[in-house]
């Protein structure tokens, strides 16, 4: 997947520029990398602080043959690939958040969006969108996100880290478990998400339609949803949606 990158200066978004390739016919891997998104996106309709030159800002086209219940595993994979990345290039021991924030020094490093596109009712193609806040200062960080956000920069002690190195492993640590995964399934993605976990063995605070809930986050589910644990001993799945950990 490293020679399918097309690295571009300004975009409103690299989903939407992602997902003009996919829709082109572009071959599995290919991505999309910008130095600055003017309107990048987050889950849950929010925006995305992408300044330029200071992190990666990447969507990749991947075309999986799965039922669309199961492309949540996707996005726990894409979370195994960029963690591992990180640990190998910086060091920084990032952990990951379910589903699939990457946390350090209890603050946010990194966040992926998964999107899919649907035809004749099954998957036509995913986009994984990843956004890693690599040498932002805290000054690069607005006043409302500087309690929530880090980078690499910061948990590093100062140390810049070389972005077209960090993307490459990120590539080919993705590629790898895309592999692995449509050979042997989500059981060893599960098995690694689950060791670079930050949430399991955590009280954790969930909405519901009936309200807010706190309950004990105790492992995945088979498509990867999230297991709690409330104060009967009742174990339910959490599929999607946020959690805070408490
Ligand atoms: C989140 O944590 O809410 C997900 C953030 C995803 C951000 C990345 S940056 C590259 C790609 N382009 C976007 O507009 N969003 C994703």
């Amino acid at each position: 997947w490293l020679d399918r990158v097309q690295l571009l200066e300004e975009v409103v978004s690299t989903q939407e520029e992602a997902k003009k390739l996919a829709e082109n016919g572009a071959p599995e891997g290919t991505s999309v990398r910008a130095e600055e998104q003017t309107g990048g996106r987050g889950r849950m309709g929010r925006k995305w602080h992408s300044p330029r030159g200071k992190g990666i800002w990447i969507s990749i086209v991947l075309r999986p043959e799965l039922p669309l219940s199961l492309t949540p595993q996707l996005t726990l994979l894409a979370g195994v690939a960029v963690c591992t990345a990180i640990r190998e290039v910086t060091g920084v021991q990032a952990g990951i958040k379910w589903p699939n924030d990457l946390l350090a020094g209890g603050r946010k490093i990194c966040g992926i969006l998964l999107e899919s596109s649907l035809r004749e009712g099954g998957l036509h193609y995913c986009i994984a969108g990843i956004g890693i806040a690599v040498n932002l200062t805290e000054e690069d960080y607005p006043q409302e996100l500087k309690s929530i956000g880090t980078s690499l920069l910061i948990e590093g002690g100062g140390i810049p880290v070389d972005r077209t190195v960090l993307t490459e492993a990120v590539l080919t640590e993705l590629e790898y478990l895309y592999i692995l995964y449509s050979e042997q399934g989500f059981k060893p993605i599960r098995e690694l998400w689950e060791s670079m976990s930050v949430t399991l063995g955590r009280q954790v605070c969930y909405n519901t339609p009936e309200g807010r809930c706190e309950a004990l986050a105790v492992g995945l589910d088979d498509n990867g949803g999230l297991l709690l644990k409330d104060r009967t001993g009742a174990v339910m799945s959490v599929l999607s949606g946020e959690i805070e950990m408490i």
